[in-house]
């Protein structure tokens, strides 16, 4: 039935809230019987999925779903999809980037090695894309067509991430085009994934991925800041990790840009290091980074990139109380410290 009292069936759909869509999707993660023989392929895999996380990617995907009238529960699989892809380009991404800690815990490569690392990731690739497989021929064929190129643009995302450490020339529209690539475009298909399992139109499966792209772009920007200014009892990861690796990050690109020509070259100069003890260089690197306004700077992109995702929304053909979760995560995200 579509109409009910003259209001259309879709202004009816429930949603849920953010808590109980991350409840909804560690319960069914829990459901997954992954561990198997050889344990030393499937070992890592289990870890690494239990340490947790803020499970942002399957959220979107579940409440992408409910934003386009489908339950949650139809979404899951190609939730898990997403989480597990995600996990794998972090246990390869904490091998690029040389990374110890990942969740408050020792990264894979670091209590296995990094051949299991390589492995576990690949093996974690392949179980993704198995999930996928629980849905009929037409979604199917949309899910793997889109899961393929994101993949793919990750891959060229964080190429272009390692390819910048080297580089002392980066400019602001190239980082831009990293980060769009290695993060956004995941945060983006995950919601898309939720519309086409709702088999919506394309109108809105490309309005909710320039959604998720934007929101994504913040993220990245987020994760960039709090790499540098998080808490490292609360934050999980080496604070610092991107300073001690010379990421061309935003917080460095805006950095070299306000500073005079000599403190440019001395951060230049600083960010091609590479050293035992990291301390007085990181010391440096922020003290850079505030006193040039590069923080402020950070802040900002964060807030614009994340009201431009709130402009989208404007766009979409959804009610106000969808309109209303959707920013709200957007303003959560904003004001995340993990
Ligand atoms: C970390 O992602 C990698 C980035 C793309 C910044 P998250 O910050 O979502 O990591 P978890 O899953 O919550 O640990
Ligand atoms: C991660 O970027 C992007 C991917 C994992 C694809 P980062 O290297 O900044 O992520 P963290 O900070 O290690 O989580
Ligand atoms: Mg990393
Ligand atoms: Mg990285
Ligand atoms: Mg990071």
């Amino acid at each position: 039935m579509n109409c009910i009292f003259g209001l259309r069936k879709s202004e009816f759909h429930f949603m849920h809230d953010i808590s109980q869509y991350q409840d909804f999707f560690i319960s069914y993660l829990k459901k997954q019987s992954i561990q198997k023989e050889p344990q030393n392929l499937y070992a890592p895999i289990e870890y690494i999925l239990g340490l947790g996380g803020k499970r942002i990617r399957p959220v979107l995907t579940l409440m992408a779903a409910e934003v386009f009238n489908t339950s949650y529960t139809k979404a899951l699989p190609a939730a898990m999809a997403v989480e597990v892809f995600h996990n794998f380009s972090l246990v390869h991404d904490d091998i690029m980037d040389d990374a110890p800690l990942r969740r408050g815990q020792e990264t894979v490569h670091e209590k296995w090695d990094l051949n299991t690392g390589i492995l576990s990731g690949d093996a974690m690739l392949i179980l993704a894309y198995q999930y996928f497989e629980q849905y009929e021929p037409n979604v199917f064929r949309n899910l793997a067509k889109l899961f393929s190129k994101t993949a793919l643009e990750v891959c060229e995302g964080q190429q272009w991430d390692v390819d910048f450490e080297k580089r002392n020339d980066v400019t602001i529209p190239e980082y831009l085009k990293m980060i769009e690539y290695k993060t956004a475009v995941l945060v983006a298909a995950a919601m898309k994934m939720g519309a086409i399992v709702a088999e919506t139109s394309e109108k809105e499966g490309d309005l909710i991925y320039d959604f998720g792209l934007n929101l994504g772009l913040a993220f990245q920007l987020q994760d960039d800041y709090l790499d540098a200014f998080g808490d490292p009892e609360t934050f999980g990861k080496q604070v610092g990790g991107d300073i001690i690796e010379n990421k061309k990050t935003y917080l460095y690109l805006k950095a070299r840009e306000f500073s005079s020509p000599e403190k440019a070259s001395e951060l230049e100069q600083l960010f091609s290091l590479q050293l035992e003890d990291n301390t007085d260089k990181i010391a440096t690197a922020k003290t850079i980074f505030n006193e040039s306004g590069a923080s402020k700077a950070t802040q900002d992109a964060i807030e614009m990139y994340t009201f431009k995702a709130f402009e989208t929304l404007e766009k979409m053909d959804i009610n106000a109380e969808k309109k209303d979760i959707l920013r709200t995560f957007g303003e959560n995200l904003m004001g995340r410290k993990v």
